[in-house]
């Protein structure tokens, strides 16, 4: 069986993106150090809120810093990274000055779906990767607000029953799981892909009251059931913790909503594009699924700033269809 470091040289190690390859397997060591921080949490002292904000606004937990810091540490002494945008860092990292400098750009969510870590629940780390347009200079905020399709990679981590890694570098989607006996992450998935049908959606029906019309069409239609229009039952799930339902989605099909609603305008969703949606989005087309914010193609969306908020519906190619269709009357 191919180990991930085995895969990444197959794959970039006679290209021009060696150097891509070689970051790569940092943030497959990032992620083994998380899920180990997470595994031991109970043991450490690291469960819990620590009595700080971050710039979403959100309490963090000290597995959110701690993931955050261990991200950082295995992705800046490599020299191929060029700075970082964190979920968890209101302003762009700028490595320290003694670090060599690379020409990628590293947006990362460390810790995703950080409200499960507590209660022993699926939890995640995504990344995405960037070419920084001016590698002689050092590089600024502004040069992440790029369109998704101007990743150059996107993974994930998930600390599930199993520890796994699933990459997209452009060639389709390649998933690992961590051999917990030898350290590596071994391929057991090669070449994921999202059945185009399903009966299966994700979305918090908590927030029914406040979903725009085709949102609320779409999922009224997907619980009329058998005597409904669709003519068929649909079944619901909610992690939350985008991970877990991207996984399950790449696993056996199904659809994905976190959508804008109309509580606040200036909010147009919560999941935010450089660090969750595009890369997920990225993962999602390349394994043959589709990804839309209802009306636009997110991987084509112009980012205006490195903690944009975007609205997200992802996953199986025909109801993504359906669901841009209702956007449309
Ligand atoms: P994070 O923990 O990185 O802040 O992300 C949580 C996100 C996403 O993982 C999940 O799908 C969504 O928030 C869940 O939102 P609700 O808690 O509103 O259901
Ligand atoms: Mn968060
Ligand atoms: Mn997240
Ligand atoms: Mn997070």
């Amino acid at each position: 069986m191919t180990s991930f470091a085995e895969f990444i040289q197959q794959q970039l190690g006679a290209t021009d993106r060696a150097d891509l390859g070689l970051l790569l397997n940092q943030f497959a060591s990032a992620c083994k150090s998380i899920g180990n921080a997470i595994n031991r949490a109970a043991f450490t002292g690291a469960s819990g809120v620590s009595n700080t904000d971050n710039v979403q606004g959100e309490h963090q937990k000290k597995l959110d810093i701690i993931s955050n810091d261990l991200m950082i540490g295995w992705t800046q002494w490599g020299g191929h990274a060029a700075a970082m945008v964190s979920e968890e860092l209101e302003a762009m990292y700028s490595l320290p000055p003694e670090l060599q400098r690379g020409r990628y750009l590293l947006a990362f969510d460390p810790l995703d779906g950080s409200s499960n870590v507590d209660v022993n629940i699926s939890v995640g780390s995504i990344f995405s990767v960037l070419l920084a347009p001016d590698q002689h200079r050092a590089a600024r905020a502004e040069d992440f607000l790029q369109p998704g399709t101007q990743q150059v990679a996107a993974g994930y981590a998930l600390y599930g029953p199993s520890t796994m890694l699933v990459l997209t570098t452009g060639q389709g989607v390649n998933g690992f799981t961590l051999d917990a006996a030898t350290g590596e992450f071994m391929l057991t998935h090669p070449a994921m892909s999202i059945e185009p049908e399903t009966r299966e959606f994700a979305i918090n029906a908590s927030n029914m009251r406040h979903w725009e019309t085709p949102v609320q069409r779409y999922i009224d239609e997907c619980l009329a059931g058998k005597e409904g229009p669709r003519g068929n039952n649909f079944n619901m799930r909610w992690v939350a913790s985008m991970v877990a339902e991207v996984h399950r989605i790449l696993m056996r099909g199904g659809v994905f909503m976190y959508p804008r609603d109309n509580r606040d305008p200036a909010k147009p969703g919560k999941l935010r594009l450089l660090y969750e949606a595009n890369p997920m989005s990225f993962i999602v087309e390349q394994a043959g699924g589709a990804s839309t914010t209802g009306t636009q193609r997110i991987l084509e969306l112009q980012p205006d700033h490195i903690h944009q908020r975007v609205a997200v519906m992802l996953g199986s190619r025909h109801e993504i269809e359906r669901i841009v269709s209702y956007h449309r009357t």
